[in-house]
């Protein structure tokens, strides 16, 4: 509960911060020019209570106008499916805010052709989210978790999506869980203004050791890929996560 509460906190006072960067960018252009919050939404367990607590804030805390929700990544199944990210987003936060559903940019028809499905959440992420010429979309914030293999979003280990270079989103075929995903890639994640890891419970301690102190080898440890070109790269544990693991 605390780190979902911790976690919860940290996300408002970075939404606070883009604010507080505009309002500094205004004062040197004289113009105020109001870019959304685009958050991207890890999937999984882990994050389930945090978004319930983001639901739960007194209405005007978050200003849901100013954000565009995305998804770090999704399982190729249809939304009503109990396996769906989009689902596990809808019962705990989309459900109880108010968010105009045109911020709301879910993988479009997952489910049925995973290449598909990837090449049009990639145009849709390319069309809607603020980027400069021929650069990533900037990604105000992406909340990543972590598998105990030392994947992130759907970079498994040993999978072609590591090695994407172009694309801001690809399908990735998953042999190990026999099925495809659709995932943002190394490169989109690494665009962004702040990349925060959530990781939670001793079981990924091991994981969380070898991205801080294992040498350097994505494709066995795609989390160690994710490093923010221009941004900062957060990690939010608890106790159990850490154990006795020195700092990085
Ligand atoms: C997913 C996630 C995946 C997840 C990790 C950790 O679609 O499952 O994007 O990367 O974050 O597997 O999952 P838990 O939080 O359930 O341990």
């Amino acid at each position: 509960e605390s780190l979902a509460v911790y976690a919860r906190d940290w996300l408002v006072r970075c939404m606070e911060q883009h604010r507080r960067e505009e309002i500094e960018a205004a004062a040197e252009t004289g113009e105020l020019v109001r870019t959304p919050f685009v958050l991207a939404l890890a999937g999984g367990s882990t994050p389930k209570r945090l978004y319930q607590l983001l639901a739960e804030l007194p209405v005007g805390k978050i200003d849901w106008q100013q954000v565009i929700l995305i998804w770090g990544d999704e399982r190729n199944v249809p939304v009503d499916d109990p396996q769906s990210n989009y689902q596990m987003v809808q019962e705990n936060l989309l459900a109880h805010i108010d968010i105009p559903q045109e911020n709301v940019l879910g993988v479009p028809t997952p489910g049925g052709n995973p290449k598909k499905a990837a090449a049009a959440y990639d145009q849709l992420l390319r069309e809607r989210l603020p980027s400069k010429d021929g650069e990533f979309p900037r990604i105000s914030c992406v909340l990543l978790g972590m598998g105990d293999d030392v994947h992130t979003a759907s970079l498994f280990p040993g999978t072609a999506a590591i090695h994407e270079s172009k694309s801001v989103a690809v399908a990735n075929q998953v042999p190990k869980l026999d099925t495809w995903r659709i995932t943002l890639t190394a490169p989109a994640l690494n665009a962004a203004r702040n990349v925060a890891f959530l990781i939670s419970g001793a079981a990924k301690q091991e994981a969380l050791a070898i991205v801080w102190h294992a040498p350097h080898d994505p494709d066995l440890y795609p989390s160690q890929l994710i490093r923010p070109t221009n941004g900062q790269l957060w990690f939010l544990l608890d106790e159990e996560a850490i154990g006795n693991t020195p700092l990085p």
